[in-house]
């Protein structure tokens, strides 16, 4: 069985369908990223997976004791709630402190221990996040826009360190990116979602795709012959 399994999936937000018949899998070790204009239904894809809301009908089946870790759109501290990295490494993560600088050094940011949360950059929260994801060991790690906010070096390195958690836990990677020529060398699989499924497959078919095509343009057909690229190439991106 593979680690999710939707089928049939509608969900609707009063008289307005949102999700309309939505299947597919998430397959062990694979990669998925989800594309689509604003207001398509992705992040509401992603929070159904999660468990977060009730779908109007269909099936979700995971697989038997699933560990999922979710990194949301937008995440909100509270101002008035001072809170250091390090302590919040710890919220909910019963893990030695040596484990966490651990991870914090295999995202590049153990000199932001004793940093308030408050003061990091996009980038920095968005390490510290993985940080968090590296110390709960998931099987399947759920992405929504993690390049929000980034400038394009600060993406390519955030997509650097997500196939580095990839390559370390072997996890399953369900990601929400309009950055399609960032990811698509490493992504499996392409969903394209305007409410309903409008076309999957690899990069290279979705970028061909006349469904994609009428969405959007022929912009990432221009990036993907400009990132396309041969995985041993020594100039690869990531
Ligand atoms: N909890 C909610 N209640 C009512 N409408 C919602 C809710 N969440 C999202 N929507 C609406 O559903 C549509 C899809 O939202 P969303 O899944 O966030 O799109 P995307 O992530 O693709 O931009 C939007 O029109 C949004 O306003
Ligand atoms: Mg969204």
């Amino acid at each position: 069985m593979p680690l999710v399994d939707l089928k049939n999936i509608y969900v609707n937000f009063g008289k307005e369908k949102i999700l309309d018949n939505i299947s597919f899998n998430i397959d062990y070790q694979k990669i998925i990223t989800l594309i689509g204009p604003n207001g398509a239904g992705k992040s509401t894809l992603a929070r159904a997976i999660l468990g977060l809301i009730k779908i109007s009908s269909g099936t979700i089946l995971k697989k038997k004791n699933l560990r999922i870790s979710y990194i949301p759109q937008k995440i909100c501290f509270n101002p008035n709630f001072p809170i250091t990295v390090e302590q919040f490494m710890h919220l909910n993560i019963n893990k030695h402190n040596k484990n966490i600088i651990h991870m914090l050094k295999q995202v590049h940011s153990e000199h932001l221990l004793k940093q308030s949360v408050h003061s990091l950059s996009c980038g920095e929260l968005q390490k510290i996040l993985l940080a968090r994801v590296l110390l709960t060991v998931p099987h399947l790690l759920v992405l929504d826009e993690p390049d929000h906010g980034l400038d394009m070096n600060g993406q390519i390195l955030l997509y650097q360190l997500i196939n580095k958690i990839h390559r370390i836990l072997s996890c399953s990677i369900f990601m929400i990116s309009h950055n399609l020529h960032i990811v698509m060398a490493k992504t499996h699989e392409v969903i394209c979602l305007n409410r309903s499924i409008l076309c999957r497959g690899t990069p290279k078919m979705i970028s061909d795709h006349p469904s994609f095509i009428k969405i959007f343009g022929n912009y990432y057909k221009q990036q993907y012959a400009l990132y396309c690229h041969n995985h041993n190439d020594k100039n690869s991106l990531i």
